[in-house]
């Protein structure tokens, strides 16, 4: 067994461990964990100490065994893991310290032949990017930088509600998580309270009869940067933990966002997404009814939003009474 695959198995006994009822974490002993991971003690105690190194407390209790009492609360590959039970062929999560942007880096592991899917998450993004070649601000540990990567070798015109779809599903997720739901901005900002706390990045690789690789990003703020808001920002940003008034479990969190983007992606690909998706997108659309302003390059033009239709193209009422339809385009309100 890899050092990591047995780390992982001692996590999650630890994590496991039923507590005494006190809230205090549970304990295991090591002969337990030794007969479980078929491993001598002294084995099981070199793994510990591994942990340790990688900001884990274990505790080590007399005569009763292990418990774990604190967790590192920055982003960890094997912790993520732990808490995501993944099977021997679940999709590998790749968590790096820094890089240039999570979608780069899945696009070049895709453009080497890693088996996908599987994700990339970091700390921190050097050249983090958003919609229209915009800086994507990645420069503090505590949020969620993350891509996913597929092969989806579908045609085109059945990825345009993809990223539609992806909003709902972390729109969703947000909720049951954080027990407060963001709205979505179509095509691809998430808000609270008309700030902006995420945002969404899909990249294809496609001919014009296939789509070859594709690449979904999602940034999302955790937590504010600890030296504030950029001025620029203070008005239009925030995050989870503002937003709430608690702190945001990275490691959970991105567990269970590996978990929702993957069942996801497999109910858009076999298609039975359809059966949920315009109510989910009704539950969450943040513009039907709203007057905004719809900017396509130099054109920009004013109306009533009033929904989406069914390739995902953003219907906007117009003055003269006609509804046109946008696939592409920045919205922003309307002042009243
Ligand atoms: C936007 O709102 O314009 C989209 C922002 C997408 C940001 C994420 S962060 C993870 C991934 N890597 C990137 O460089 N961008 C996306």
């Amino acid at each position: 067994m890899s050092a990591q695959r047995s780390e992982l198995l001692i996590l999650q006994s630890l994590l496991d461990a039923p507590s005494a009822g006190d809230g205090s974490p549970g304990i295991v002993s090591g002969t337990t964990l030794a007969n479980a991971l078929g491993m001598s003690r002294v084995a099981i105690w070199q793994h510990l100490e591994k942990l340790r190194e990688q900001g884990f407390t274990i505790e080590s209790l007399h005569a009763r065994g292990y418990r774990l009492a604190a967790r590192p609360a920055t982003l960890h590959a094997t912790l993520i893991d732990a808490y995501r039970h993944p099977g021997p062929d679940a999709p590998r999560i790749h968590v790096l310290d820094t890089v240039d942007s999570t979608n780069d880096e899945a696009s070049r592991r895709l453009a080497a032949g890693q088996p996908a899917p599987f994700a990339v998450l970091a700390r921190r993004q050097e050249k983090g990017r958003g919609r229209f070649g915009r800086v994507w601000q990645s420069a503090t540990d505590g949020n969620l930088y993350s891509s996913f990567a597929f092969r989806p070798d579908v045609e085109p015109a059945r990825m345009q509600t993809f990223t539609l779809w992806m909003g709902v599903n972390i729109c969703a997720l947000v909720a049951s998580f954080c027990r407060t739901a963001p709205g979505i901005k179509w095509p691809n900002d998430l808000l609270f309270d008309g700030r902006k706390a995420g945002g969404m990045l899909t990249e294809a690789r496609m001919d014009a009869d296939r789509i070859h690789d594709l690449v979904f990003g999602l940034g999302l703020n955790l937590t504010p940067p600890p030296q504030g808001w950029h001025p620029e920002l203070v008005t239009v940003a925030t995050s989870l933990s503002e937003h709430t008034g608690r702190p945001v479990d990275a490691n959970k969190f991105a567990a269970a966002l590996v978990g929702r983007v993957l069942d996801a992606y497999a109910k858009f690909l076999d298609g039975s997404y359809q059966k949920t998706f315009a109510d989910l997108w009704n539950g969450y659309d943040l513009l039907r009814g709203r007057a905004i302003t719809l900017l396509q390059g130099t054109r920009s033009l004013s109306g009533t939003a009033v929904g989406i239709d069914d390739e995902g193209s953003l219907l906007v009422r117009l003055a003269n009474g006609h509804t046109d339809r946008f696939r592409a385009g920045e919205v922003t309100f309307s002042k009243k």
